[in-house]
């Protein structure tokens, strides 16, 4: 088998060069981190897991028209993607108010938004993510005006999709973080992951099916996540 090169390693996933120039190879990691890494375990089969949820998430995107970096699943802890330049933006859209949205404003969680809200977090571990507003990004070179109109535009379009995605299966799509790159052409794509790593899933009774779990310290999440890959699977996959 050949020797990969490691183009980028992440918390949850490391990224390999193909003999494609045009292709990356995401391999999901069984690491969990919070607090932006002062919280770390290995917790065995959590890459399995985020691999085939996020594989099923973006075929389903793809699917109903979103453009993704997505191409296909090729192992059950890689997937095979379009290699893209990342921009550094955390994309957050919030249906409910949760996590540092209700930490912030002193609001309890699990309260509707009338329409959603779209955030962004400047994507710098160094600077631990700070939350930005759309003069910065500007100011930061990070993305023209037009550039940051598509991104809200984009990501309210993908929580609509998720959210139809998610109530199929019973779940309340509290908020998640997306986040996007640019093709050679400077198109803009979704990238990354959607899992329950990157956003809150509560079910009918408010039970947390999502990395809160761990930050939490509310139990083990590996049944936690086994559960919403089977209920996504039987859904969309008829098994
Ligand atoms: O922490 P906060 O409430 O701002 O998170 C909002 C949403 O974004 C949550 O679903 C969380 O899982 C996700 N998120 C993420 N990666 C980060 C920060 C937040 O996936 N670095």
């Amino acid at each position: 088998t050949e020797k990969r090169t490691l183009l980028y390693e992440g918390k949850a996933k490391n990224l390999y060069l193909t003999d494609d120039e045009r292709i990356v190879l995401a391999a999901y990691k069984d690491q969990a981190t919070a607090l932006n890494g002062k919280k770390k375990d290995q917790i065995a089969g959590k890459g399995e897991l985020n691999n085939q949820i996020t594989s099923l998430i973006f075929r389903e995107l793809n699917r109903r028209g979103v453009k993704t970096h997505f191409i296909e699943q090729v192992s059950k802890t890689e997937q095979l993607n379009t290699k893209v330049d990342i921009i550094p933006l955390e994309v957050v859209v919030r249906n409910y108010t949760a996590g540092s949205f209700s930490k912030r404003f002193g609001i309890e969680e699990g309260v509707k938004f009338p329409t959603p809200i779209v955030e962004f977090y400047y994507k710098n571990d160094d600077l631990d993510d700070p939350f930005i507003n759309d003069a910065h990004v500007k100011f930061l070179d990070i993305a023209s005006d037009d550039e940051i109109a598509f991104l809200k535009q984009a990501a309210l379009e993908t929580d609509a999709i998720l959210t139809d995605i998610f109530t199929k299966i019973g779940l309340k799509l509290i908020d998640f973080k997306l986040e996007y790159g640019r093709l050679p052409d400077g198109t803009i794509i979704l990238a990354d992951e959607v899992s329950p790593d990157t956003s809150r899933l509560w079910d009918a009774d408010n039970n947390h099916l999502d990395k809160d779990v761990y930050r939490r310290d509310l139990g083990d999440i590996i049944p936690v996540y086994q559960k919403v890959l089977a209920d996504l699977q039987a859904e969309f996959e008829g098994k």
